[in-house]
């Protein structure tokens, strides 16, 4: 994920999802002047992009219909399914899931679901194609290894629905907690927009570009936004481990092996001995030393993408792609959230804003 022929691939990927499905969807709410679900607009847009990426197929969930798709909304029922799975004893859970209740039945249909979008993609993956494809690589790495005639379907079914729920979920949760975060912070987003316009050259009256991956390595105070909004809404804000041995924790607290540990990320973000006095405010500007670079944490105080060796993968491509989607919607719209509407974190093992976040648009005045 950080070949370079990785990376041109993300930028097309996400450039043409803003300009064919984001940018028409926004145009289209604007102008009617209703009110409408960010949160699931983020979703379709990872949704569209993440299979693009990995499938090499665009299932266009974001137009201006909404359509449903039911692959794209089995994940918000597999991942609820998901933290039970966490907090409940195991025989629970199986007893469930051997009746085909409660939030087992859900997963069981959400693999249904996925079975049948992504089986069917995986039929076409073209071993000669030349292209930079990311299931073709994987084919021929697994048939490499297990001979040529060997059946990679379901290895190939299981990495792309992997690197799905890895990119959907995490990344329009963070953009949504984001633009939360900057409607309820409204000075964060003049910082942004001076961002743009001065580290993109481009001015307010000026048409937009589209700007490349070193380009959005200069987007430092935005980037200090998305760490902000990691940090008080991590989207994997929990993380299970069990010791193979007896072991003594940091606290000194002992555990005996496959002792369950689970350990909250979206309180390490609010701690006050970890992040100080404002710990609980939301302020770019703790991540930008004086010569204006990202000051680096160490992953133990700020987990979001986990720590140690199951470290994410996508980090630095979810940086990008948030700051495409980002930059484009505050330079074009001021968002406004709904009067009432409330916010809050829901139940599940990624921490998506219960009932979406509600938000009109207001255009800025530029020549699009
Ligand atoms: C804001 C966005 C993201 C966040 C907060 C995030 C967070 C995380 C976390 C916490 C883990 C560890 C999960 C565990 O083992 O318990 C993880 C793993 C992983 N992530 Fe991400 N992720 C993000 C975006 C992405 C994207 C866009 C991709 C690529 C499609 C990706 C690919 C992966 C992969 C492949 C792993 C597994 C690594 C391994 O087990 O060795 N992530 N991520």
């Amino acid at each position: 994920m950080t070949h370079f022929k990785f990376y041109g691939l993300l930028e097309r990927a996400v450039w043409q999802k803003v300009e064919t499905g984001l940018l028409p969807v926004l145009g289209y709410f604007s102008k009617q002047g209703t009110d409408f679900d960010l949160q699931d607009i983020f979703q379709r847009f990872t949704f569209d992009s993440v299979c693009q990426l990995v499938l090499d197929f665009d299932p266009c969930s974001l137009c201006v219909e909404l359509p449903y798709i039911p692959c794209e909304k089995a994940f918000n029922d597999a991942i609820e399914a998901l933290l039970y799975r966490h907090v409940l004893p195991e025989s629970i859970w199986k007893l469930q899931k051997w009746l085909g209740i409660g939030k087992e039945k859900k997963l069981f249909e959400a693999w249904k679901a996925f079975d049948e979008f992504i089986y069917p993609r995986i039929e076409v993956v073209n071993q000669k194609d030349d292209d930079f494809k990311l299931l073709t690589d994987f084919k021929k790495a697994y048939q490499e290894k297990n001979g040529c005639s060997s059946d990679s379907r379901d290895f190939l079914r299981d990495t792309a629905l992997s690197l799905m729920f890895a990119g959907r979920d995490t990344t329009s949760t963070c953009l949504t907690w984001l633009f939360w975060l900057i409607a309820t912070n409204p000075s964060t987003e003049t910082k942004i927009l001076e961002e743009i316009e001065t580290q993109l050259h481009i001015k307010q009256d000026k048409k937009w570009r589209n700007f490349n991956v070193e380009e959005s390595r200069k987007l430092i105070y935005l980037h200090g936004a998305l760490c902000e909004s990691l940090r008080l809404f991590p989207p994997v804000a929990l993380e299970h481990k069990a010791p193979i041995r007896p072991d003594n924790l940091p606290s000194g607290n002992y555990i005996q092996e496959k002792t369950k540990v689970i350990v909250s990320f979206y309180s390490v973000g609010r701690m006050e001995t970890v992040w100080g006095k404002d710990c609980l405010e939301f302020k770019p500007e703790r991540w930008i030393s004086a010569s204006r670079r990202i000051k680096h944490e160490p992953s133990y105080k700020f987990p979001a993408f986990n720590v140690g060796p199951r470290t994410c993968l996508g980090k630095e491509m979810a940086f990008i792609q948030m700051k495409m989607v980002a930059a484009s919607i505050i330079y074009r719209y001021n968002i406004r959230l709904v009067e009432g509407h409330l916010v809050s974190p829901r139940d599940s093992i990624i921490l998506q804003a219960t009932n979406g976040l509600r938000v009109s648009l207001e255009k800025r005045n530029v020549r699009l």
